[in-house]
């Protein structure tokens, strides 16, 4: 500061300063697109808040790093206090009128069935909720719901709540089960272990819009749904029921070598949904014994099949042992392994798919995080 500015001079210093961190992704700097929040100056002290558009973006110390930098290079300035916040955007109430309070609604697709939907869901959501992120999971699989198994809730029941609606009348709705920081609604809480359920197509279409419409899900950031595997009428069911900020699709190195994985990725695409990217799982085999990695399927094949259909590759996780096990006990692996290299990869993928919504968000309209 020079001795004749006055703190408002250096507050506009240092808002001009941070107009030369730019956002990679959204390709502008973080004052223009309205991240920079409360700059205070106090003699050789500034403080500010920086609201990123997702609290799992992989580049929040990066970002923080280059305000710290560009903030110092402010005359008089040498102590820099930033408060790192997020807030998800949203180009719209995501789930227009069924789901109002939620964000993102993203489905989790594949091909073909057991390539490890489910699983990556599962831990897909753990991981954002861990980041800081209000997150909801629906299994969508009416005919093999496995969620409730993978996050260790088989034998919780949906509990119902009644409140008064704005017209005077009772609202009845059904509670999420709530593990791991996420909510979580399956078909698994409403019909006995192990019988079969057999539905047809009409009736595909009521449970996904009760699923949406009857659940009490609060504000959520991200709301994932697990579908079930093809692009059966659930999927369509889903696709018309609510407007969706995109899909995952998970595939497997065999599934990508026989173009499986690119019938589900076109099905989404006819109904205008965004591709947010591809998860390569089982991509390769880690031996338990010797953590010896073992390319069985060729190696490269998700991050090809991504470039050639234009559309982002969120990383590949192995073929790993204790993954199943975890996923079998109902303790996902960033549970029970949180350090593990699965954890890391899964965190990473995470953050890459927070950061395609991010990004998705922003092709609509400017940011608004007031
Ligand atoms: N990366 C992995 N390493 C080891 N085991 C895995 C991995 N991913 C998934 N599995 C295991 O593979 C099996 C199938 O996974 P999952 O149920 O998630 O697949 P899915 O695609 O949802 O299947 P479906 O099509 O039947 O819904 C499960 O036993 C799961 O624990
Ligand atoms: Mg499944």
């Amino acid at each position: 500061m020079n001795t004749t500015d006055t703190p408002d001079d250096t507050v506009a210093q240092v808002r001009s300063a941070l107009q030369t961190v730019i956002d990679p992704d959204l390709g502008r700097d973080l004052v223009s697109l309205g991240m920079i929040k409360d700059i205070v100056v106090d003699d050789a002290q500034v403080s500010f808040t920086v609201v990123l558009t997702t609290p799992a973006c992989p580049m929040k110390e990066l970002l923080e790093r280059q305000c710290r930098e560009a903030a110092l290079t402010v005359p008089g300035i040498s102590d820099v206090q930033i408060k790192m916040t997020a807030k998800v955007v949203s180009k719209r109430p995501m789930g227009g009128a069924l789901l109002p309070d939620v964000k993102h609604v993203i489905a989790v697709a594949s091909g073909k069935g057991g390539v490890g939907k489910s699983t990556v869901c599962a831990n897909l959501a753990i991981a954002l909720a861990q980041a800081g992120a209000a997150v909801g999971v629906m299994d969508a699989d009416v005919y093999g719901p496995t969620i409730p198994m993978l996050m260790g809730v088989e034998d919780e029941v949906l509990e119902q709540t009644t409140y008064e609606g704005p017209d005077g009348n009772p609202i009845k709705k059904l509670l999420p089960v709530h593990r791991h920081g996420v909510s979580i609604v399956s078909m698994g809480f409403l019909i006995e272990p192990g019988q079969p359920v057999v539905w047809r197509g009409p009736m595909l279409g009521k449970v996904v819009n009760q699923f949406l419409a009857d659940v009490a899900w609060g504000p959520l950031d991200y709301l994932l749904v697990d579908l079930p595997p093809g692009t059966g009428d659930v999927t369509m069911s889903l696709c018309e029921a609510i407007p969706l900020t995109g899909a995952v699709i998970v595939t497997t190195p065999q599934d990508i070598a026989a173009s499986i994985a690119v019938k589900s990725l076109r099905a989404f695409q006819r109904f205008n949904v965004p591709i947010l990217g591809i998860v390569e799982n089982m991509a390769y085999f880690i031996a338990p014994d010797t953590r010896k990695h073992y390319q069985i399927f060729g190696h490269g094949g998700g991050q090809a099949a991504a470039e050639e259909l234009k559309v982002p590759f969120l990383g590949e996780l192995p073929l790993d042992m204790p993954m199943r096990r975890a996923g079998d006990e109902g303790e996902p692996i960033l549970m029970t392994h949180p350090d593990s290299e699965q954890s890391v990869f899964i965190k990473e993928i995470a953050g890459k798919l927070a950061r395609q919504i991010s990004i998705e968000s922003r092709k609509f309209r400017p940011l608004n995080v007031v």
